[in-house]
Order: structure tokens, then sequence, then C-alpha cells
């Protein structure tokens, strides 16, 4: 069967909050990018979640929860820094990583004893997580190592002919459009695990400047993600060190960070699609700390 896309009216949510109860994949927007969703209690249902996307099987998943209530449940303990950056950034892009009691079944985590956990600013993603009253384990809603998804559209396109049957909620574009910043608050001082849009020094001034000076960075673990199928190049200048060929497909992040964010993977999949680009070209974005996740993310895109 075809996946539907269906704006998320009353009727819609209940019937997507059932099919969560009953073990079946929803997906639904967030601010960042869209999720594949499962209740995260219920492993055979989780299982679905690998499956659908060919995610390898020691990736662990970010669990969605409808508040810091709920988001403690899940936590054996919940550090200061975890209490400080829950107040100051959610509902938010922000996933704070910390150690998971057994309500989460090892597939989750990846077997793991850390869990990844995020409460989305979106009003349809929050409406789900109320209506179906779960956790919700939810990656990005694309193949593994893919571009996420920022329209219901893309997740159509990318599980389309993977997943029986998918439902997927119409949120609209995302606002942010680029993955959540990742934090473990397992240690004495927060590490960024993936750098987002609240890049810490921010998340970290508005709490509690005095610990500024510890913080540890830590990258991705894998490397080549968020890629188009074409081959990536970023150059510094068209005009100076590159010239440009008919066939290749030029991506200018023009205007604040903030506004390229939520155009960037959009771009991508549309030059990916573009049957006589052979190549995407992307003009470097400034240098400065407010571009530190694009820059991640292009460089990425940018690894083969
Ligand atoms: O914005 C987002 O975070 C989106 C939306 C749907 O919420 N989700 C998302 O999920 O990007 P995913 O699975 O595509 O990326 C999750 C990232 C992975 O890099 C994973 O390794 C890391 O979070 N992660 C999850 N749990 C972790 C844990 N316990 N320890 C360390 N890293 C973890
Ligand atoms: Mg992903």
């Amino acid at each position: 069967m075809p996946v539907r896309i269906a704006f998320p009216t009353e009727t819609v949510l209940e019937e997507a909050a059932e099919r969560l109860r009953s073990g079946e994949l929803v997906a639904f927007p967030t601010e960042t990018v869209y999720g594949l969703g499962a209740d995260a209690r219920n492993a055979a249902a989780v299982q679905k979640i690998f499956t659908a996307k060919g995610r390898p099987a020691n990736n662990p998943l970010i669990v969605h929860v409808a508040s810091e209530a709920t988001a403690r449940t899940l936590a054996t303990t919940w550090p200061d820094w975890a209490r400080k950056l829950a107040d100051a950034h959610w509902p938010g892009p922000l996933t704070l990583v910390v150690e998971k009691t057994d309500v989460l079944p090892p597939i989750v985590t990846a077997g793991g004893l850390t869990v990844g956990l995020r409460v989305p600013a979106h009003p349809v993603a929050l409406a789900l997580l109320n209506a179906c009253g779960l956790p919700l384990a939810a990656p990005s809603a694309n193949r593994s190592e893919e571009i996420s998804p920022t329209t219901a559209q893309h997740v159509a396109d990318s599980l389309g002919p993977y997943v029986d049957d998918l439902l997927i909620l119409d949120g609209g574009s995302c606002q942010v459009g680029i993955e959540s910043t990742v934090i473990d608050v397992t240690g004495p001082t927060p590490r960024i695990l993936r750098p987002g849009m609240i890049p810490l020094e921010t998340a970290v001034t508005e709490t509690d400047e005095s610990d500024m000076g510890s913080i540890v960075r830590s990258p991705g673990q894998m490397l080549r993600h968020y890629a188009p199928r074409k081959p990536l190049i970023i150059v510094q200048s068209t005009i100076d060190k590159f010239s440009l060929m008919p066939t290749d497909g030029l991506l200018r992040l023009t205007g604040n960070p903030e506004e390229a964010a939520r155009r960037l993977y959009a771009e991508l999949r549309r030059l990916d699609n573009l049957e006589y680009v052979s190549r995407i070209v992307v003009l470097a974005p400034p240098d400065s700390p407010e571009w530190a996740a694009i820059h991640d993310r292009l460089k990425r895109a940018a690894t083969s």
C-alpha cells in the first residue's frame, strides 16, 4: 500500500495515536526535521524503524516526550545540567543524553546505558505525543545516510518504497531545518555530540556563564551522513578558485544561518533530483560560530 500524507485533524491524530499504540510506525513533523516514530517501550515496534531506514543496529535513537517531567521518568538521574538546559531550551531543538531506565528496551539505545531525550517544539509533534501518551523513539524519517526530510513529501519520497501503508502527518516545512543539537550531560561538564542551531556556547551562556571554559566538543561518530546521491564539493569562491561546469548545480546559502538551515536540505534534494546536474557545488558559508552546524552538515554531505 502507498504512503498516506494527511493533515493532522483531530480524527487523523487519533488514528495516528492508535497506530502507535498498536506498534505501528507514524511519521510526524518536528521543528527540526520529520521523524519516523514508534512506541519507544515496544521493542518490536522500534525494530520496524531500523528496518524501514536500513539503519545500523549500533546507532541509537532519540526518544521524544511531551514534557521534562516525562523525560525524567526515562532517566535514572536528572543531572543539574539536564535541568538547566531543559529549562532553557525545551520544548526545542535540543537532545539531552542521560542515563536510561529499564522502561526503554535495549534496541532503542543500541544496547547502550544512555538515552537521548527531546521535547520537540512543533505543535503537531506535541499533539501526537499527548494523543498517544507514549514516549516516541524517532530518528529522522529518511533512509539511513540520506538527507533528512523537512517536508511530508520528502518523507514519502525517501521511505515510500520501504514502508507499507505509512501514515505521514503533514505539518508543512520544518522551521529549523537541520537536526537537533545533541548534548551529553552524563559527565561533570556537557559535551556536544552533534552541533545544531542551539550552539552549546549559547545554551551554557544562558544558564551558567561560569562553566563556559570547561566545555568539551566531540564530533559525531558517523562521518558520511546527510548526503545527496551526487558528489558534493564545497568551494570558497566561484570566481577565484573554481570555474563552474554547465552540469554543476550551485548552492549559495545566502542570508542568516537560520534561513540557510531552513532551506539547506530542500535545496540539496532539489539539486540532487535535477537531471542535468552531475555535481553539487556549495559556496562555503562564513566561518563564524553561528554557521558551525551548517558547516558540520556540509562536511558530512561532502564525504564520500
Ligand atoms: O532533530 C532531531 O534530533 C531529529 C528529530 C526527528 O527529532 N532526530 C534525529 O534523529 O536527527 P537521528 O536518529 O537521525 O539522529 C540521532 C543522533 C544520532 O547521531 C545518534 O548517534 C545520536 O543522536 N544519539 C542518540 N542517542 C544517543 C546516545 N544515547 N548517546 C549518544 N548519541 C546518541
Ligand atoms: Mg538521521
